[in-house]
């Protein structure tokens, strides 16, 4: 069942524990208010720790991702309240995009269309992400006149090579989500009425993983581009002592299901799940 969160900006329902979750602002090609903002925090909130979720994914509703942040009521509306009032906005859309990167559950971004300036903050905050072929990214900022803020120069500098995200930046062109996949903004694209469909697949390989070793994965392979070797080795091998706390045996039973049992094996594929209660 679809539900939508009291003001309507979100829309989300969880269908056999992935939880699809839409930007639903369609006439405005769902840019980011600072309402949206709330009740995306909102809707983060209600689904991290529900047992009935072991993926997200985030669409759009209509024929937009995110056109970016809302001009009218993000920028114009809020500058009006004065400096409190930008930073209380910012802290609201900064907010969800930080809680998505860390993320209790794995993430995926399922870009179906428009995906503007602050739509790279969410972007890049999905652990992984997937294009319509007919999807449109832009860093549009310059052709309104102002930097790409909120983050999304960061995304570009995190994702693309120097001359692509500088020549994206600078420009203002857009890319479509076939040369998004080729760039590295994204993990693949597919035709628009086939990108559900490739999404689901992915979510369900998810689904079959350990859910604490997915979250330290995730976590560690975000955390470790910043890091030195020595320092990465050390953070790692503390992960994952810290993650045997929150799951002591499903480790175990990984090595029990190949070792003792010959059940499979880990090098094509994971381990049977539901032999133990992780
Ligand atoms: N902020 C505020 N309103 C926006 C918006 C944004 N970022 N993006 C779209 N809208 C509104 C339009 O003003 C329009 O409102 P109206 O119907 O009340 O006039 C409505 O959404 C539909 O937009 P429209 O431009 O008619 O749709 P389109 O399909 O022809 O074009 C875009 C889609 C995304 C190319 C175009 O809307 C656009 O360029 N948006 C701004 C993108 C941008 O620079 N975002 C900011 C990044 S920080």
């Amino acid at each position: 069942m679809v539900e939508v969160s009291p003001k309507g900006t979100v829309a989300y329902e969880v269908v056999d524990r992935i939880a699809w979750v839409r930007f639903n602002r369609p006439d405005k090609r769902n840019c980011m208010s600072p309402t949206l903002n709330r009740e995306m925090k909102d809707v983060l909130d209600r689904l991290e720790f529900d047992p009935e979720v072991g993926v997200l994914v985030l669409s759009g509703e209509g024929t937009s991702w995110s056109a970016g942040m809302d001009l009218q009521e993000y920028f114009r509306d809020v500058e009006k309240e004065g400096l409190a009032g930008v930073r209380k906005a910012q802290r609201e859309s900064y907010g969800w995009w930080r809680r998505l990167r860390w993320y209790q559950k794995p993430t995926i971004a399922m870009v179906n269309g428009w995906c503007f300036g602050g739509g790279y903050g969410p972007l890049l905050g999905c652990d992984l992400a997937f294009a319509a072929n007919e999807a449109q990214f832009g860093l549009s900022e310059i052709n309104w006149g102002i930097l790409p803020g909120g983050g999304a120069t960061k995304v570009a500098a995190e994702l693309l090579s120097f001359r692509r995200s500088m020549y994206h930046a600078m420009t203002g062109e857009m890319v479509d989500g076939a040369k998004a996949a080729e760039w590295g903004l994204v993990n693949e694209s597919a035709p628009l009425a086939q990108l559900k469909d490739r999404v689901t697949q992915v979510a369900n390989i998810l689904l079959g993983k350990n859910p604490v070793a997915l979250k330290a994965t995730k976590d560690a392979m975000r955390r470790v581009r910043e890091m030195t070797y020595d320092n990465a080795e050390d953070y790692l091998l503390r992960a994952q002592e810290a993650a045997f706390y929150y799951d002591g045996e499903g480790r175990k039973e990984g090595l029990r299901q190949f070792l003792d049992e010959k059940s499979y094996k880990p090098g094509l594929g994971a381990y049977d799940l539901n032999k133990t209660k992780v």
